[in-house]
């Protein structure tokens, strides 16, 4: 959302469109700091043309029939598309919900050909936030390694520095779905802001912000309240109750600065993408935590350890409004 006298940043959304990815889309749309340009669909959550048919269809109940939609990786750059995580976000992704198709078509090019667009059109100022997968943004850096130097800034739903994983003992899915390329990606010399799960499992939705939703009288916001159901079910058996954690909202929320990190420091991060117990993890250095995280010199990267204000509040402002 565009508000008029105000600049807001290019905006590009690589995502695996997933619940937790539509509250994502859904926050950005209706942020005055955001300008969406453009959304990429990776494997992850669903299939990437799956993923893109919910984020057209998501985007036309939000009335923005004008963002284009790419269709990007199916594969991991090593390995097959492993089918996704039904049990989590749906058979669809979006939660077993039928969402009122779009009848609109995908963009003509790939989401690397858009990413790699983009940053022409918009050089220097091009904000990229990344939720699903980073096989896109991989792919992408292998076709133009010149990429970093035309984006602002690259903000990453991704691992685990403190935390335990989700989906491996020390990973979390969006980098274990490719390790390979999310260890290409954080090599890369771009200025990343890494959103992990010591700060995306802090906050959550609860039943009483779903009624909120279900209930908003608004065309987008019923929708959401009807996808989260599933995810909601889910958590039960990983957070005790009925409600939904909010990782990749929170990145949207920290790349267009509506949360804050407060103890982000700039350390050196690898993934391990080895075939061991420990592949898809996120090694963090963060041996200065005795020493208050002081910056690492060199490091491009950091990790978001603390953030100013719980999300949920700020997120449901922004979702009753679509
Ligand atoms: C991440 O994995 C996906 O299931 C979610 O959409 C989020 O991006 C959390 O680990
Ligand atoms: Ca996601």
């Amino acid at each position: 959302m565009t508000l008029p006298g105000l600049s807001a940043t290019p905006l590009y959304l690589d995502c695996d469109t997933g619940v937790d990815d539509s509250l994502a889309l859904a926050y950005l749309l209706a942020s005055p700091e955001a300008d969406l340009v453009g959304v990429g669909s990776v494997s992850g959550n669903i299939d990437a043309r799956q993923g893109a048919v919910n984020t057209l269809d998501l985007l036309a109940l939000a009335g923005r029939p004008d963002v284009p939609v790419a269709v990007g990786a199916h594969d991991p750059l090593a390995g097959s598309y492993d089918g996704g995580a039904p049990s989590v976000h749906g058979r669809n992704g979006v939660g077993d919900v039928a969402l009122p198709p779009s009848g609109r078509e995908v963009a003509g090019e790939s989401a690397v050909e858009l990413l790699l667009r983009l940053s022409h059109e918009h050089s220097g100022a091009l904000r990229v936030v990344a939720v699903g997968p980073l096989t896109n943004l991989a792919l992408a850096l292998r076709a133009d390694p010149t990429l970093p130097a035309r984006v602002r800034d690259l903000t990453i739903m991704g691992g685990a520095a403190l935390h335990p994983g989700n989906v491996t003992p020390v990973a979390e899915a969006n980098i274990a779905k490719d390790p390979e390329a999310a260890a290409e990606v954080l090599a890369a010399d771009w200025d990343v802001t890494l959103v992990p799960l010591d700060v995306t499992m802090a906050d959550v939705l609860e039943e009483s912000d779903r009624k909120a939703l279900l209930e908003a009288g608004t065309a987008l916001a019923p929708w959401l309240g009807e996808v989260l159901d599933l995810y909601f079910g889910f958590h039960v058996d990983t957070l005790g109750r009925r409600c939904s954690a909010l990782h990749d909202p929170l990145a949207a929320a920290i790349a267009t600065g509506g949360v804050t990190p407060t103890l982000a420091p700039r350390v050196p991060v690898v993934v391990d993408a080895t075939a061991g117990p420990g592949r898809g993890q996120t090694v963090c250095d963060l041996r200065g935590r005795y020493a208050g995280y002081p910056d690492v010199p060199g490091a491009r990267t950091r990790v978001v350890l603390a953030t100013d204000a719980p999300l949920t509040p700020h997120l449901m402002e922004r979702l009753l409004t679509l």
